[in-house]
């Protein structure tokens, strides 16, 4: 296990000399199945797999949970082992913002609407502690789920525009049996929150169906109407779960995160909710080109 951004670099460079591609896969630890998941790409990608594990108290907001947020290192390095135990970055919060630290990555465009809306100071953050571990690392790949979508929005565009040459790899988000997509917060929630969250994929899953049995896609004329429906219908499921509270339920272009308002090309349909003090994301990408 490395400690330090100096170990890390060592390490890297032991790689690159080895002729080793470099893949890593951010995490802020709690693993479950979907960062396994990650990690088995990452595996079959580059011959050296580094897992980071850092709960980042840039990306949380003063009223989040970074305190509460689970912890459990020890289980986190046995699952590891399970995924043909990858390098493992555990640095502490002052290695990775030493006394004095005062820089900040910030994105425009893509990180403003949806949890940019809710969460105002999340993607700096975000993009801030991801560049310094792309830096530290000097990874040539990284792994990131789908069920962030717009996190790897705001990542390929902080590549794109600061010319970063590490390849961004999105594997598809892992679900519970039920359709309830893997989330480190999903520990948080009661056995009866639980039962209530599953809404959250249903109502995707019917907005796709939807779309797909209306054909929408085909359809000349794809029209505003279409659209509330479908958002409608999102937000009657999430509604039958009586504690769940709907921050947003959005159809948007999936590259600019643009909203449309007719849904004839690509779209990614994003929806966010709070349970009690939990809050839950979800989304599904509509690719044009399989309903035509
Ligand atoms: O997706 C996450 O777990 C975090 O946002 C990340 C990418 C590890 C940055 O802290």
């Amino acid at each position: 296990m490395i400690r330090t951004i100096k170990e890390l670099r060592c390490w890297s460079r032991q790689q690159h000399h080895a002729q080793k591609r470099i893949g890593l896969v951010p995490t802020m630890g709690a693993l479950h199945e979907g960062h396994l998941s990650l990690v088995k790409t990452a595996n079959q990608y580059c011959e050296a797999t580094l897992v980071s594990i850092f709960v980042n108290p840039a990306q949380f907001g003063v009223n989040e949970d970074f305190y509460q947020y689970p912890r459990p290192l020890e289980n986190d390095l046995r699952l590891l082992q399970t995924v043909g135990s990858p390098e493992v970055f555990v640095p502490d919060v002052a290695e990775m913002y030493p006394a004095g630290f005062d820089a900040l990555v910030h994105i425009g465009g893509v990180t403003q609407p949806f949890e940019g809306a809710f969460r105002p100071t999340h993607f700096d953050g975000v993009t801030t502690v991801v560049l310094k571990l792309f830096l530290a690392s000097e990874t040539d790949a990284a792994f990131f789920g789908q069920k962030d979508f717009q996190q790897v929005c705001v990542i390929r565009k902080m590549v794109t525009d600061l010319n970063i040459p590490v390849e961004i790899v999105v594997c598809p988000t892992v679900r519970e049996p039920d359709g309830l997509a893997m989330s480190s917060r999903n520990r948080y929630l009661t056995e009866s929150q639980r039962a209530q969250a599953v809404v959250l994929s249903q109502s995707l899953t019917l907005a796709e169906k939807m779309i797909i049995d209306e054909k929408i896609f085909n359809t000349e004329t794809i029209r505003q109407k279409i659209r509330q429906k479908i958002r409608q219908k999102i937000r009657s499921k999430i509604e039958t779960a009586s504690d769940m509270k709907i921050d947003y339920i959005a159809i948007a272009n999936p590259k600019t995160l643009d909203e449309l308002t007719t849904i004839d090309s690509d779209a990614v349909i994003l929806v966010a909710a709070r349970i009690g003090t939990t809050r839950l994301i979800d989304n599904v990408l509509l690719s044009i080109a399989d309903h035509r």
